[in-house]
Order: structure tokens, then sequence, then C-alpha cells
């Protein structure tokens, strides 16, 4: 066992069921969640019930967010790290897209990072946390008539935002911002050349086991030979 406590927020599939993994494997106490009964329950028949808890609770949701940061407290007795891996798409551009979606993209993906933040945000700190955000490589060079490159280009700045409003109380915050990733995300699969979700969550355990003197705010991850 580490001693450290990771809540995961949509650790239900790819990339953050892949960090729920690595720290399953590290000896960490993970706390999960997700929208999907099926899924977070196959997630977490994964565990004997000692090291995985978690419960469905929608990231754009207050309550939910605080209900989540209450329960890993109760269950757990701190907070060591918050990995927000949660975050959904919509297809079509500017012209071509479905306004009907674009309201549920932009709450999980905008407001949904910043609602978890505020309520763990007293349990990280008395931790000495960390917060780690699942971004995009579209949240630094948007796409063309990409409203998810915009949610992600917020994302990165509030990532930036919050690291400056730490400062000095011994949180660290990071944005990973990987490429393309081949998770059940691309219903077909990802087109070549893809990440693995595995790959992704080697670079959050990494920075997750990163002295506590070191803050590691940005990583950018491509498959090799992606060209955006
Ligand atoms: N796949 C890629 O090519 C790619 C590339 C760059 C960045 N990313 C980013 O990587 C992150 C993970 O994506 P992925 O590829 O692993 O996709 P995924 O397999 O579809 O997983 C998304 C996860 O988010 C959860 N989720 C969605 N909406 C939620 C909500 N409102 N509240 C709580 N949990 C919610 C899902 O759980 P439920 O279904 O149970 O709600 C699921 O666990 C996302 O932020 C995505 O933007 C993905």
């Amino acid at each position: 066992m580490t001693g450290r406590v990771v809540l995961v927020a949509g650790g239900t599939s790819g990339v953050g069921s892949s960090v729920v993994d690595r720290c399953l494997e590290s000896g960490d106490r993970v706390f999960v969640t997700g929208t999907n009964q099926a899924r977070l329950a196959a997630r977490l028949a994964t565990g004997d019930g000692t090291l995985l808890a978690g419960e469905l609770a929608d990231l754009a949701d207050q309550r939910a967010c605080e209900r989540t940061a209450q329960h890993v407290l109760e269950l757990y007795g701190q907070v060591d790290a918050v990995v927000i891996a949660a975050g959904v798409g919509a297809s079509g551009d500017l012209a071509t897209g479905d306004p009907g979606k674009w309201r549920d993209m932009t709450v999980t993906n905008v407001l949904g990072p910043p609602l978890l933040v505020r309520a763990t945000l007293p349990a990280v700190r008395d931790a000495g946390g960390q917060f780690i955000f699942i971004g995009s490589v579209f949240g630094r060079k948007p796409a063309p008539g990409s409203l998810y490159a915009a949610t992600k280009g917020a994302l990165t700045a509030l990532a930036e935002s919050l690291r400056q409003q730490l400062v000095g109380t011994g949180v660290r915050t990071c944005i990973i911002q990987p490429g393309r990733i081949d998770t059940p995300w691309w219903p077909q699969g990802a087109p070549p050349p893809a990440l693995s979700a595995a790959e992704v969550a080697n670079a959050v355990q990494w920075v997750i086991e990163r002295p506590s003197t070191v803050d590691v705010n940005e990583i950018v991850l491509r498959p090799t030979g992606q060209q955006f």
C-alpha cells in the first residue's frame, strides 16, 4: 500500500479506467466515478472492495461532486490526487454539429472540472495533494470548427488558473494533453496512429509519483506520427 488515495472522475472507461488499473497495481486506494451504472459495476467488480470503491456521479452536477468528495473522505479519510478524465465529444463542426449535444459537452468538459476541484479542494489542500486533468492536444491548438477543442482550451486555461491560485499551498496541478487514444471513445476503433489508454495512464502515474517538491504542470503526449 502506498497510503495514497486517488479519486478518478470518469474512471469507468478508457483512460480513466487505465489510471484506476495503474493506481491499484501501485497499491493506492481508489475511488471511481462515472454516469453509466453498468460500466461502473463492471469496473468495481475488478476490485476486492478494500482498495477500490466508487459511485455514480455526474461531473457536471455540483451536488454530485460534493457528495463524492464527502464519500471519499468518509471511506478513506483523505484525498491525495484527483484525476479528472471524464469528458465527452460531439461530432460535426460549427456548421453541421448538433447544438443539442453542445450543451452536454460544454457543461461536462468546462463546468464539471471546476465543480469537482471546488468540492475536493479542502481535502486535497490538507493532503498537500494534486489535481491532474486529461485535456487534449486540441486544447493547445484548435481544430477547424471544433467546439470540443474550445472546451479543452478552456480546460487548459483552468489548469493554469488553478496552478496560480494554489501557489503557496503545496498543492500541485497538471494537465495532460494527449493526441488520439484508442479507447471506447472511438466505437469503430481509433484510426492510427493512436496511443493506448495505458500509455496515457503511465503518464498520469508518473506525475503522481513525482516528489512533492516537483510540480509537473503540462505534458503533451502524441502517438508518433500524428500531425496535429
Ligand atoms: N480518445 C481520444 O482520442 C482522446 C484524445 C485526447 C483526449 N481525450 C480525452 O481523454 C478523456 C478520456 O476519454 P476516453 O478516450 O478515455 O473516453 P471514454 O472511454 O469514452 O471514457 C470517458 C469517461 O468519462 C466518463 N464520463 C463522461 N461524462 C461524464 C460525466 N458527465 N460525469 C462523470 N463521468 C463522465 C465516462 O463514464 P460514463 O460513461 O460512466 O459516464 C467514461 O468513464 C476525455 O476527457 C477526452 O476528452 C481523448
